[in-house]
């Protein structure tokens, strides 16, 4: 209570009253200065983790690593190797995605930083996310995304860290072991070992030929059982130690194309049919062992194409189906009439098979079915009259002698003709 006096503050001030204050002055004091820190520290983070910078997307890349072994993230933005050399004032920095830390993180000696690239070594499951790269000067900023993924390595990941390649049946090709680039700084000592279900290649067979300086790995003669996953190693020495680096193809063995030339096999030259009436005309092709994918069919009309010509779609071309029968294949499309009207009589229709050995078309007419119908009747008639008229003409000359043969001929030949044309009423 005396002391109280002694500050000189009268008795209706008590103490707890000035202690309070003296606190909440502290106290505002004291957030000030933290939000004083908080804006000297902060905008250098968070302008570098997001803020202020272009994000041009993710790379359409993902890379697919096993456990152990080295990676290399080489930044999409720099992936034509002009950025360090053409843009010297601009800076790169590494980010793992969901953390403003930037890679390498401190006293982390598995991550560095090398033209571009961020260098794992050895790299673990852990490792694998999103990376973003930064590249920025005093005026501007871009980042783009990469994405790591580590798999233990385990024949079950091989089908997610396999590079399919394909070769063809019966020939001799090679496998390339890929992304071996960043490792690779004198080809001349470059030696990959190959392997098939843990086997090693190239032990002196003609059949696999690991290529010494070179990816490659030739195989000759290509047969189906050579499909499958292979893997190849090329080892790493990095401050003395050891590494492997493993990467998985799938080899797929595809069939020989094989090229035959197309031959047209129908339609018939005239199609009957009535008018109004819907009609189908299928071109259909044959092409033998050929391959169907490489023939190329399709319907003109009066040398235009079906759609130009019938912008109504009162005729269009139908589906093209590729089937094969007793092992011989053939393509087939066809050229459907929703009504047959009279323009079609005079249409000149053709069917157009192409591939890289031929050219070959066909033509087709379409005749009205009801006035045809007669001729077609008469046809097979009109030859036996024909014929028998030839054999009794013949044999009768065979009797004759003399000058009048060429009138009498004429003459009988009238006579016939009369006669046959009663008999053909008769069989109407
Ligand atoms: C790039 O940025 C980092 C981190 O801010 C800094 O330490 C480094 O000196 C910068 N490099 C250049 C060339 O500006
Ligand atoms: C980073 O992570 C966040 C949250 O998981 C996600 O929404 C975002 O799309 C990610 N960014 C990239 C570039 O993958
Ligand atoms: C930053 O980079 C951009 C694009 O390369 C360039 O146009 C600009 O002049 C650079 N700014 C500085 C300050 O170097
Ligand atoms: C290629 O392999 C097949 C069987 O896979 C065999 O019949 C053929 O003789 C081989 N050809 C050559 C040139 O080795
Ligand atoms: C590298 O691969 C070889 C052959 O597959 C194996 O014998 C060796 O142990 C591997 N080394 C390391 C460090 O994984
Ligand atoms: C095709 O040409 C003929 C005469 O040249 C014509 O009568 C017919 O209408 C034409 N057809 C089409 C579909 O243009």
């Amino acid at each position: 209570m005396q002391s109280c006096r002694l500050w000189g503050v009268g008795p209706e001030i008590p103490t707890s009253w000035v202690l309070q204050k003296l606190l909440r002055t502290m106290y505002i004091l004291y957030t000030l200065m933290l939000g004083v820190s908080a804006f000297t520290i902060q905008p250098e983070e968070r302008t570098a983790a997001a803020g202020n910078c272009r994000f041009l997307g993710r790379h359409f890349k993902i890379d697919f690593m096993v456990e152990g072994e080295p990676v290399v993230l080489r930044c999409p933005l720099a992936w034509h190797r002009s950025l360090d050399s053409a843009r010297p004032h601009v800076n790169m920095t590494w980010y793992k995605n969901g953390s403003a830390r930037m890679l390498p993180g401190e006293g982390e000696t598995r991550m560095w930083v090398q033209d571009s690239a961020l260098w794992i070594l050895p790299a673990l499951q852990g490792d694998s996310g999103t990376y973003i790269c930064t590249v920025r000067n005093a005026s501007y900023c871009e980042e783009m995304s990469t994405e790591l993924r580590v798999f233990e390595k385990t024949e079950a990941a091989l089908t997610y860290i396999s590079y399919p390649q394909i070769l063809t049946l019966s020939t001799s090709g090679s496998l390339v072991c890929p992304e071996l680039s960043e490792f690779v700084h004198d080809k001349t000592d470059m030696k990959v070992q190959w392997y098939k279900d843990s086997v090693l290649l190239d032990q002196g067979n003609e059949k696999f030929l690991s290529v010494r300086g070179t990816p490659r790995l030739l195989v000759q003669n290509i047969s189906v059982e050579d499909a499958g996953y292979y893997s190849c190693v090329m080892t790493l020495t990095h401050n003395g130690t050891r590494f492997n680096v493993t990467r998985n193809v799938e080899l797929r063995v595809k069939k020989k194309r094989e090229e035959t030339v197309p031959v047209i096999i129908s339609p018939l030259q005239t199609i009957l049919a009535s008018l109004g009436s819907r009609l189908v005309i299928p071109c259909k092709v044959f092409l033998g062992a050929g391959t169907q994918w490489t023939t190329e069919l399709w319907w003109m009309a009066n040398d235009t194409a079906i759609d130009s010509a019938y912008l109504g779609g009162r005729v269009t071309e139908g589906q093209r189906q590729e089937y094969s029968e007793n092992n011989e294949n053939y393509i087939e499309v066809p050229l459907i009439f929703d009504t047959v009207i009279r323009e079609d009589l005079n249409t000149d229709f053709k069917c157009v098979a192409r591939n890289a050995l031929s050219f070959q078309t066909l033509h087709t007419t379409v005749k009205e079915a009801t006035t045809f119908s007669w001729e077609i009747a008469l046809a097979p008639l009109s030859l036996v009259v024909l014929v028998l008229g030839g054999i009794w003409t013949h044999s009768r000359c065979k009797h004759r002698t003399g000058k009048a043969y060429g009138l009498t001929a004429l003459k009988t030949g009238h006579q016939d003709f009369q006669s046959y044309a009663s008999k053909i009423k008769e069989i109407k």
